[in-house]
């Protein structure tokens, strides 16, 4: 049994062996060919990721500038009880070829923590690359709230002759590159802005860039 066994095992052996190169040889034919594909096919996606990448580096959107000129609270001696606030700020996009929507803004006025007015502003609008949007607005006793719980202190401000204010304008914008918008960004502009006895912007706040950030 022993010794057939051997003597029938080398033929099916070698049979077996010639079969299983070409098997071999054809699969390593494949594998280096996938191989190959592979290699193309990741080289390729390295490059079409560092174009889009250097395409993002030269396209990427900067936020807009916005900067405030003009603010106003003309009866401002009279205390808390003032019915009048004039404002005229700037919003900028500075970018080469980016476009920018904004949705509807809103205004927000702040004495310290407390909200003495606010007031929806323009309708949505579309800004072109490389263009200033003028965002002045005059608002009167119907957006302003009576500001009572901070009489005392903005008096002493008054006083002092300096009363800050934080004007805040929200929109949420969206970036057009070409023919594609970005998603919507909630945006917010923040102006410091001091005022003098009578009401007036003072010449260290005017013209001052108001930082925006994202939320
Ligand atoms: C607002 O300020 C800008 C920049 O100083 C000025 O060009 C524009 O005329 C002002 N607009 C109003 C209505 O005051
Ligand atoms: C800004 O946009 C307005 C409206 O689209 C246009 O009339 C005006 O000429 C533009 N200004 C600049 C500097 O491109």
């Amino acid at each position: 049994m022993n010794s057939t066994g051997r003597q029938t095992a080398p033929p099916i052996k070698r049979h077996h062996t010639a079969r299983y190169y070409a098997h071999r040889v054809r699969e390593s034919l494949t594998t280096r060919l996938s191989k190959f594909i592979c290699t193309i096919f990741l080289g390729l996606l390295l490059v079409l990721g560092v174009v889009t990448f250097i395409l993002w580096l030269s396209l990427r959107p900067h936020r807009p500038r916005f900067h405030i000129h003009k603010f106003s609270v003309p009866n401002l001696a009279e205390g808390a009880g003032f019915t009048e606030i004039t404002f005229n700020v700037t919003a900028r996009n500075s970018n080469q070829n980016i476009g920018i929507y904004y949705d509807s803004m809103e205004a927000s006025i702040y004495y310290k923590d407390q909200r003495v007015a606010t007031t929806s502003l323009l309708f949505p609008f579309y800004q072109e690359p490389k263009n200033t949007t003028v965002i002045y607005k005059e608002l009167n006793g119907n957006t302003i709230t009576e500001n009572s719980e901070r009489t005392m202190e903005l008096m002493n401000d008054v006083a002092k002759g300096t009363v800050v204010f934080g004007l805040e304008l929200t929109s949420t914008i969206r970036f057009k590159v070409s023919t594609w918008k970005t998603k919507g960004h909630r945006m917010h502009a923040n102006c410091d802005v001091g005022v003098g006895q009578d009401g007036n912007i003072l010449g260290a706040y005017k013209d001052k860039r108001c930082p925006v950030y994202f939320t």
